[in-house]
């Protein structure tokens, strides 16, 4: 087991230091060269034989759970942007407790880490008696999900020990942008985007390997935070699901409360808990909703809020202006790419959280890797 660790004293820290190259695992042969030779392309082989069933889709529902539904949630915008379907989520319990509508010119895509989570293979059975195509995102081959859809992806991310799930989440949002470009892949009109796209995913690995140089400023900060009772996190957007991913993560290892919170929502109630003593996390990288964030962060400072924010390359200075708070920064990159990104700091401080309040970080207490039952 020590060796398998290799110089990590946890499998999930293992897992976060080693997305640099799960992602490029994610990647192999999927990005080709197009016809003209000049441009990329996305070849997922899996998918190859249902593009065009896809692409005439009325509408495409992401359903999974936990981490793997945040995944889907972080790659909705860029599938509806280059796609032009309606894009859904389903939490799977959800979905099946409301016995909720599913048509036969739906696609249906399963995320799931393990393919065996009870809840997403009912919501499997369920979408196939409605007729739905169904498709797989899992990162074990041969698992239930796998067998059972009618086509997929593997995300192959390596084999994931840690109960939290960490490469697993980078990798499945890499392969739903990929997803994205491969659906997108017939329309002029979003040539430039999908280049831009696909030259982020490129560039990737080696931006996550920039951002895991955050670790000793995440495990500072995991110290100032070690005995709050509770950790707040503020996204939109893109980085509405790396908020709440952030706060799964918060939660169930280092067993602090933590919310994720859509910064659209605050004054709709969140605010109310805003003062000098609650620490509240504010993703604020370059992206569409910058100045909206720009606009939050100052309501925050004006009622004293206990700001940590995370910002893009350069902006600490100019997020800082309205009042204190601790910046991190990260590297700016392709606005459906920031995820990856932004998650890595926030699954560094839950790591570092966890062993200093000294809790059980691959095995957190009452969880289990695989949920098989309901
Ligand atoms: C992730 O950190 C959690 N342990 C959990 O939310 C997990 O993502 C969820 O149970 C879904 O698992 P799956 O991806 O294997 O379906």
């Amino acid at each position: 087991e020590q060796i398998y660790k290799g110089k990590y004293d946890h499998y999930m820290q293992k897992e976060i230091h080693e997305q640099p190259e799960s992602l490029t695992t994610t990647m192999r042969g999927r990005l080709i060269r197009g016809d003209s030779r000049k441009t990329k392309t996305v070849l997922l082989g899996g998918l190859k034989d249902h593009l065009k069933t896809i692409r005439r889709s009325r509408r495409i529902v992401f359903i999974g759970c936990g981490t793997s539904y945040n995944a889907a949630l972080a790659s909705r915008p860029i599938l509806e942007e280059l796609s032009g379907i309606p894009v859904s989520m389903e939490i799977a319990s959800d979905l099946l407790d409301r016995q909720g509508p599913i048509y036969r010119e739906d696609t249906a895509v399963f995320v799931s880490q393990s393919g065996e989570t009870a809840d997403t293979l009912l919501a499997l059975a369920y979408a196939q008696e409605n007729g739905a195509l169904c498709v797989g995102i899992t990162n074990t081959v041969g698992s239930s999900i796998a067998r059972k859809t009618h086509c997929g992806v593997h995300i192959n991310a390596g084999a994931e020990i840690g109960v939290a799930s960490t490469k697993a989440y980078t990798s499945q949002i890499v392969v739903m942008v990929m997803l994205a470009l491969a659906i997108g892949s017939d329309t002029i009109s979003n040539q430039k985007k999908r280049e831009a796209v696909i030259d982020g995913l490129l560039d990737l690995p080696y931006k996550v390997r920039e951002v895991l140089k955050l670790d000793d400023e995440m495990k500072d900060l995991a110290q100032l935070l070690i005995d709050e009772q509770s950790l707040l996190v503020f996204g939109r957007g893109y980085n509405y699901a790396t908020a709440l991913e952030g706060a799964l993560k918060v939660k169930e290892v280092a067993l602090m409360h933590s919310e994720g919170i859509l910064a659209g929502e605050m004054k709709h109630g969140p605010l109310a808990l805003v003062d000098e003593n609650l620490p509240i996390a504010v993703i604020a990288t370059r992206d569409a909703c910058f100045s909206k964030q720009q606009s939050v962060i100052q309501q925050l400072h004006a009622r004293k809020g206990r700001l940590i924010v995370m910002c893009s390359k350069g902006d600490a200075a100019s997020v800082s202006s309205s009042g204190s708070c601790r910046a991190i920064e990260v590297p700016q990159v392709e606005d459906c790419l920031q995820p990856v990104i932004n998650i890595v700091p926030l699954q560094l401080l839950a790591y570092h959280l966890t062993v200093l309040r000294g809790h059980n970080v691959d095995q957190p207490r009452n969880l289990a890797k695989s949920v098989t039952t309901q």
